[in-house]
């Protein structure tokens, strides 16, 4: 039986846990070949040896991608390995949250470095690959999903670089897919509610248990109902193009 992403590759960024590995393992399932891009070099070859043992394909890609080079080399490592990409998911972020003034240095910039440079650089490298794919690939179609948030749509006291940066994905995301749909490359933003993931356990300690609570008081979303709607946007065929998507868990109010 074929399946919707057979012959196509997939560079997926915040591979080692969460929404990133899902996603990795959901779409090799559907048959990409999947580049797994993060800092944890034994957590992404315990993903890849998932991925291969159900019968899949996997390159681990040990990055930090909050420098243009890295990001060039692990799109470079990716087609060096492949021979094409077809589809980027820019998963990897980090939310630290806490009043803004009283955030210790460093902690704003992590999150500008990660959640936005972190995407551009890696954006710009894949870029030129994702045209070639769009033009000649199996598919003739090329994906580049940017993973927002709720907080990208909503501002909360508590979030507000945080809120910066995924407002600023929403942005960069809707102006680059007006400027690469006549080449083929659909931009997609996907925004998840709240994901039981390492996300949170970033946050500083004095803070953590708060957000804990909030989290721990509903039952939230799992990586892999949001692995289902990245899947939804990618396999999609080549006239649909699903630009955006909200996810949140069914009891959250917020
Ligand atoms: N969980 C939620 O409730 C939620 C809600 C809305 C949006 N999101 C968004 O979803 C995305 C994924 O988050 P998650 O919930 O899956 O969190 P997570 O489990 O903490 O995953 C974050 C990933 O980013 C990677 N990463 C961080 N810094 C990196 C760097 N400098 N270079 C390369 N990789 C880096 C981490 O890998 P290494 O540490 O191994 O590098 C990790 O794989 C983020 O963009 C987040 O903002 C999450």
């Amino acid at each position: 039986m074929s399946n919707a992403l057979d012959g196509t590759v997939v560079l997926v960024t915040g591979a080692s846990s969460g929404i990133g590995e899902a996603t990795a393992r959901q779409l090799a399932r559907q048959g990409a070949s999947v580049a797994l891009v993060a800092r944890r070099k034994a957590r992404l070859e315990d993903l890849a040896r998932t991925i291969e043992s159900e019968g899949g394909t996997a390159l681990v890609v040990v990055s930090d991608i909050t420098t243009r080079a890295a990001a060039d080399d692990a799109v470079h490592r990716t087609v060096a390995a492949f021979g094409r990409l077809d589809t980027v998911v820019n998963s990897a972020g980090a939310m630290l949250v806490g009043p803004f003034a009283d955030a210790p240095d460093g902690e704003w910039e992590r999150m500008v470095d990660i959640n936005l440079m972190g995407v551009l650089y890696l954006t710009k490298a894949a870029l030129p690959h994702l045209v070639r794919a769009a033009e000649e690939g199996p598919r003739r179609i090329a994906d580049l999903v940017n993973i927002s948030s709720s907080g990208g749509r909503v501002a909360r006291a508590g979030n507000a670089v945080y809120n910066l940066t995924k407002f600023g994905i929403n942005g960069f995301s809707e102006a680059l897919r007006q400027e690469l749909q006549p080449k083929g490359v659909r931009v997609s933003v996907v925004e998840p509610g709240t994901v039981r993931t390492e996300l949170a356990s970033h946050t500083r300690e004095e803070l953590r248990a708060g957000v804990e609570a909030q989290i721990g008081a509903i039952e939230v979303l799992r990586p892999e109902d949001i692995a289902d709607a990245i899947s939804y946007v990618v396999a999609s065929d080549r006239r649909v193009a699903v630009n955006e998507v909200f996810v949140r868990a069914s009891a959250q109010t917020w």
